[in-house]
């Protein structure tokens, strides 16, 4: 393992939006909301696009790190979509940042961020890059049925970075996927074509399309063992760690991980009430909340563990090498 994290920083969207916000979209309530997800807002994009976002979490993320974009090697996009289909997010984000190196974009829905450090440090490992910059960005709100109350009130928007670089913080890491969508998906936009016979068969949306309990059951499982496996690997106790940082999905996935772990609420930060679901983006921005905060001491292990569309699982044990830095 040969991976460190050298910086991070996370752009959120200018647009608020309360619970009671969403109430005079679709018929729910802040009761119902707050109580079954822990959620009390998010932001969503109105003016800003995804590449500005991203790139300003980009160029956070480098100021921490104490680099130029022209030291990096590689920058990786986590995305469900950027803002064109093709470039991809990761090529207008190493455009406006003023780099100079090969930028790809990644797909693995909420477990995009680890998927990305995954790639990373097969990356580093094999000596083709010094420096990556990960950003995570998405448009959660650009899929929502503002019809659907099941779905639209857990989501929001917004972009986490982090520079990676070589080091001996990541100890373990795993990522999965099984290829399953009745749970959780997005169709893509199919238009017709004009040679297309008339009377074709009917088209899902492209929105989000979920079965709140099955991935709910999924979340729980997966990110228990998943963890479980990771600390007897690396032959750790569950208070060996200083901070799980899990997906931000729901409070109570998070809850039941820890309660079935046995372990205290304060091993466990949270912002999804500020922040909803935002995919890929809850890991980095939560790590990034923490580590301005001057939450993350040198030598700390984390857990960041993630589930999502895919299906798709992912767990990684960071030990933090970064000193504490005061942001003022
Ligand atoms: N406001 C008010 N009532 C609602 C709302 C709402 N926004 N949404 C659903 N309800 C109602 C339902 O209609 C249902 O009513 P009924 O009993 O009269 O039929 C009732 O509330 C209960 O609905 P459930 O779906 O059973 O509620 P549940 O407790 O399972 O909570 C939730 C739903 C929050 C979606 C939960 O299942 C969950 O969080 N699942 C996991 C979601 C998740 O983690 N998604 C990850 C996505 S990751 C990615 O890759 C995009």
């Amino acid at each position: 393992m040969s991976l460190s994290v050298l910086g991070t920083g996370r752009r959120m969207p200018a647009l608020e939006i309360t619970n009671d916000d969403m109430a005079s979209v679709v018929e729910t309530s802040d009761e119902w909301i707050s109580a079954r997800t822990g959620i009390r807002g998010r932001r969503f994009i109105t003016n800003e696009d995804l590449t500005a976002l991203a790139a300003g979490a980009g160029r956070l993320a480098l100021e921490d790190a104490g680099l130029d974009a022209s030291e990096i090697d590689l920058i990786i996009c986590s995305t469900i979509q950027g803002d064109y289909i093709t470039p991809s997010l990761a090529n207008l984000v190493q455009r406006d940042l003023g780099a100079s190196c090969p930028a790809f974009d990644i797909n693995a829905a909420c477990c995009g961020f680890l998927y990305g450090l995954d790639a990373a440090h097969a990356y580093i490992g094999a000596g083709k890059a010094a420096r990556v910059l990960l950003i995570s960005a998405e448009h959660m709100s650009k899929f929502l049925d503002w019809t659907d109350r099941s779905t639209c009130v857990l989501f929001g928007d917004g972009a986490a970075a982090a520079v990676l670089g070589g080091g001996s913080g990541l100890r373990y890491i795993t990522v999965d996927s099984n290829g399953q969508t009745e749970s959780l998906r997005i169709p893509a936009h199919k238009p017709g074509i004009p040679f297309a016979r008339s009377g074709g068969e009917e088209r899902e949306k492209s929105v989000v399309y979920m079965n709140g309990q099955s991935v709910f059951k999924f979340a729980v499982s997966t990110c228990t063992d998943g963890i479980r496996r990771a600390l007897d690997t690396l032959k750790l106790t569950a208070g060996d760690i200083a901070h799980y940082i899990l997906h931000q999905a729901n409070g109570r996935i998070i809850d039941a991980v820890r309660r079935a772990l046995d372990l205290p609420e304060e091993k466990f930060p949270t912002n999804i009430r500020r922040t909803a679901n935002m995919s890929s983006v809850t890991i980095p921005c939560l790590l990034d909340e923490l580590n301005r905060a001057g939450r993350l001491k040198r030598g700390e292990r984390l857990v960041l563990s993630a589930f999502g569309a895919g299906l798709t699982a992912g767990t990684c044990v960071l030990e933090w090498q970064k000193e504490a830095v005061s942001y003022g």
